[in-house]
């Protein structure tokens, strides 16, 4: 069970990116720490510093030889890893990796999420919204999470990796246990053990009977002339399900819920549709939805910081995305944003291999919700529930339309 912790009072120096109040609305928080503590500190859990400034987290995201990618966890749990039966001994490559594994491993992943690989996947996704549009338009009301945004991501995943659509339910319980809940050492492992058995599996039946998939190709690739190990096709694979699913669904449910308590943006965008794709870079930006860690390889001083070897820093790509140093009206929603240098998808060598994939299941998932559902609110009464931590959005959205 993860434990309870005390709600924060000194942001600078005791912060907790799992405290309520940070999941719920972290905006106000960014905005004080940027003005009176932009490196702030903790002691929680193992202890970790946290970037709140673009200037810092696109300095550290480029400075792979203080800032080592081998623990991109936000949180960590304290649980110990079994090194001799650990089934990924290579972690997640190559977003848990630095050079020069990241660098091949990344290489390979590459043409899976290209303009024109993700071309391919534009009609089943648009098809699939509308699927799922169906399922409860009469009804005038529907949890734009859980029953849309939630749906989307994990489906189109699935089709790339060659595994049954029908186990998305299981796939983001894993996820979400190993993303939202990574402060629960007995949801970690349940994920771990559900995912990698499962991926074990699909490996493993693909060697006898190769498929037109992610996994059948990776399978027949080759590193150095030699193939490559079990061990990086699972954390290769298991990293495109773990990075696609929760993140994607998040820039979603966030967009949907902008549109939702901002009528006058949805409207525009409904009389304005060739600002989609601009608009969709604001989301992005406003709404990013990930922050990720890196360890301190050295003993180093980082804008006065001391920094010690082996330090957590936090990455937190959505708060340098509202830094006014950065960005114009940097806490407004700008759907004609002009120049827009977000860092949603990060910045450096680990930048999102996936962001094409993403932006097309973001804009098709927008425009068709609201093609079929131009006006929609936040349903009266609703409880909205967001979850934080790793990847920021909302988790329970109930809406009506008329
Ligand atoms: C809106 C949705 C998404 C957001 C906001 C997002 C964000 C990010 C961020 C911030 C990173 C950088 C990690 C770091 O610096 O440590 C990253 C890396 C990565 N993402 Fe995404 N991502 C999204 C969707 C996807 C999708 C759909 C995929 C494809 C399956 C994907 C695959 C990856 C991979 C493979 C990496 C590792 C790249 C590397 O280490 O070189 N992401 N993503």
């Amino acid at each position: 069970m993860a434990q309870p912790t005390q709600p924060v009072a000194d942001w600078t120096r005791d912060f907790d990116v799992m405290d309520a109040r940070y999941v719920e609305d972290p905006f106000p928080i960014w905005d004080e720490l940027r003005e009176t503590c932009p490196i702030a500190r903790t002691e929680r859990r193992t202890g970790a510093w946290l970037l709140t400034t673009y200037a810092d987290v696109t300095a550290a995201a480029h400075d792979i030889e203080h800032f080592s990618s081998l623990e991109v966890g936000v949180i960590d749990n304290g649980q110990v890893v079994d090194e001799e039966n650990n089934a990924t001994p290579y972690g997640l490559p190559p977003i848990s990796a630095d050079p020069p594994l990241h660098t091949w491993t990344r290489r390979l992943l590459l043409p899976w999420f290209s303009h024109a690989r993700v071309g391919t996947y534009e009609a089943m996704t648009r098809d699939l919204a509308n699927r799922l549009i169906d399922g409860f338009i009469a009804n005038g009301s529907a949890d734009a999470a859980a029953d849309f945004a939630q749906q989307i991501p994990v489906r189109v995943i699935a089709n790339i990796l060659g595994v049954p659509e029908d186990m998305s339910d299981a796939f983001t319980g894993w996820v979400r246990d190993l993303l939202e809940f990574a402060d629960d050492p007995d949801r970690v492992a349940r994920g771990q053990e559900g995912l990698g058995n499962f991926l074990i599996a699909e490996i493993a039946s693909r060697r006898d009977a190769p498929e037109h998939d992610l996994i059948s190709e990776l399978i027949g690739l080759t590193h150095d002339g030699k193939p490559l190990e079990d061990g990086i096709i699972l954390g290769m694979v298991a990293l495109v399900l773990i990075a696609g699913i929760d993140t994607t669904w998040s820039a979603i449910g966030a967009s949907l819920w902008h549109l939702a308590t901002h009528p006058k943006d949805a409207e525009r965008l409904v009389q304005e549709p060739a600002l989609m794709s601009t608009a969709i870079e604001e989301l992005l930006r406003a709404y990013a939805p990930v922050t990720m860690a890196r360890v301190v390889t050295d003993d180093t001083d980082f804008k006065g910081c001391p920094m010690r070897k082996g330090d957590k820093v936090l990455m937190n790509f959505p708060a340098a995305n509202r830094d006014p140093l950065a960005f114009d009206r940097a806490d407004e929603v700008v759907l004609d944003r002009a120049i827009n240098r977000h860092v949603a998808f990060g910045s450096g060598i680990h930048r999102c291999a996936g962001s094409n994939l993403a932006r097309m299941e973001l804009q098709v998932a927008v425009e068709e919700w609201l093609r079929r559902i131009p006006t929609f609110r936040i349903a009266r009464d609703a409880e909205i529930a967001w979850a934080g931590g790793q990847v920021r959005g909302p988790r329970r959205l109930p809406v009506s339309f008329p």
